[in-house]
């Protein structure tokens, strides 16, 4: 019996080490270009991992809490994510979370997102199909894996197209220039309003099954194939 007490607590020191280290997932979405789509990717990535009755939380570390204000919308009806408040440099994630997906504010400052990078397993960078995003994002992208020296390697980092009008020209000239940024191009999300339709409750699309939600949820696939392939390798 005593064996039993004394053991205890050096189980349970093993088992939340095993949890954090095994089996959390860390997902950052990181773009210090205003409006490129982290805080819609962020929660419907959340929406995602909760559809699958996973233990997923979110972290808003941006000050406008744009994925705060989407939680706290979000109906009893609809499969829960956590949400964790950042009290301080550390983030005190509950050893039962499966996902963390980190949402990152504009113009984030350098030491915070190098403590963000340190901790995550995964970067994803948003990109709006524009000359001025791309030309951002390749500016941002060089400082990441030159001047802060973070390895592709090391690192899961992808980026995601965001808000694509596949049809127009300006579209099919940008996706070339957005596949010499020297990172994969996981997959392209168009643009749709059934992401503000859904945000206005709280919701991604992978809460509902309608068509919009279906044809949405098509243009997620590749990422969260890519998710799941470096999660087994991850592991
Ligand atoms: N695929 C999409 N289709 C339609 N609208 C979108 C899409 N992605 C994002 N938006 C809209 O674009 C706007 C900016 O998106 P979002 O807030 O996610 O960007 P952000 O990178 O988080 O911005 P910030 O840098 O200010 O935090 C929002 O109004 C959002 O609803
Ligand atoms: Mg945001």
């Amino acid at each position: 019996m005593l064996y039993y007490f004394t053991k205890m607590p050096i189980l349970i020191l093993l088992t939340q080490l095993f949890y954090r280290l095994v089996i959390m997932q860390k997902i950052v979405l990181l773009n210090p270009k205003g409006g490129c789509g982290k805080s819609t990717l962020s929660t419907n990535l959340a929406g995602y991992y909760a559809n699958l009755d996973e233990p997923v939380a979110l972290v808003d570390i941006d000050p406008l809490h744009s994925s705060l204000n989407w939680l706290r919308k979000r109906t009893f009806d609809l499969k829960p994510i956590k949400l964790i408040k950042v009290k301080s440099e550390h983030l005190r994630i509950p050893d039962e979370i499966k996902h963390v997906i980190i949402d990152t504010p504009a113009s984030i400052d350098h030491e915070l997102m190098m403590s963000i990078i340190d901790d995550c397993d995964t970067i994803i960078i948003p990109v709006l199909p524009s000359p001025i995003d791309i030309q951002a994002a390749s500016f941002f992208i060089y400082e990441l894996l030159l001047k802060f020296q973070i390895s592709s390697r090391k690192k899961n980092i992808c980026l995601v197209a965001n808000r694509a009008k596949l049809r127009s020209t300006a579209y099919k000239e940008l996706s070339k220039s957005i596949a010499t940024l020297k990172l994969p191009l996981i997959t392209t999300v168009r643009e749709s309003s059934n992401y503000l339709k859904c945000a206005s409750k709280g919701a991604s699309v992978f809460d509902y099954s309608t068509k919009t939600s279906t044809q949405n949820i098509e243009d997620w696939k590749p990422l969260i194939n890519w998710l799941n392939s470096n999660e087994k390798e991850d592991h």
